[in-house]
């Protein structure tokens, strides 16, 4: 097949695709989450009923409507007083999908590799904002204000401040 009859015999697979009519509301319509289904050997998608119903899920994603907290400093109170062990859990939740930590086989490159954290010397308050709001040093970042949404308490992001602090 010469390269121009392959371009247009694509575009005649593919316009099924585009004629597929996507909920106007993300993945919720008529009060209930669809979810696409691939209608085998047809190059078209059909959207059937999600198993559950994810509509009323309360995340801070596109299907929330509450309005974005501003930034918010936090001073945080000397001293650190944080349990690295228990941070460390927490990462291995919460932070790994983004940053590589010790002992991680399949690096989250997002963010900043946490190796050998500690030679950067940051102070632990500074540590604690980034976590708590990192919106105060950078207002378009993607990385979540574990304090300001609610995520993480105040002894939990001590305990991550300790266990950063400790990766030799
Ligand atoms: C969605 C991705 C994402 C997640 C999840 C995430 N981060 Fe980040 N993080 C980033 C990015 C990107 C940066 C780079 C600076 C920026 O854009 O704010 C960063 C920067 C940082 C910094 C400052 C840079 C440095 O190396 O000192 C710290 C500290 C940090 N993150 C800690 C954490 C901790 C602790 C968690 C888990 C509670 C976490 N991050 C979860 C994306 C993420």
């Amino acid at each position: 097949m010469r390269l121009g009859s392959f371009f247009i015999l694509s575009i005649f697979l593919a316009a099924p695709a585009w004629s597929v009519d996507p909920p106007s509301d993300a993945s919720v319509r008529g009060g209930k989450t669809m979810e696409p289904k691939i209608i085998v050997n047809s190059g078209r998608l059909e959207w059937v009923p999600h198993k559950r119903e994810l509509g009323a899920w309360p995340t801070l994603s596109y299907q929330d409507r509450r309005a974005t907290p501003e930034p918010q400093r936090a001073a945080m109170t000397a001293p650190t007083n944080g349990d690295a062990a228990r941070g460390k859990s927490l990462a291995w939740t919460w932070c790994i999908a983004c940053h590589t930590l010790p002992g991680d086989e399949w690096p989250g490159t997002v963010g900043s590799p946490m190796w050998h954290y500690k030679q950067y010397n940051h102070a632990d308050a500074l540590v604690y904002q980034q976590i708590f709001d990192p919106r105060v040093f950078n207002p378009h970042t993607v990385m979540p204000a574990y304090g300001t949404f609610g995520l993480l308490a105040d002894q939990d992001i001590r305990d991550l401040v300790a266990y950063l602090q400790s990766i030799e």
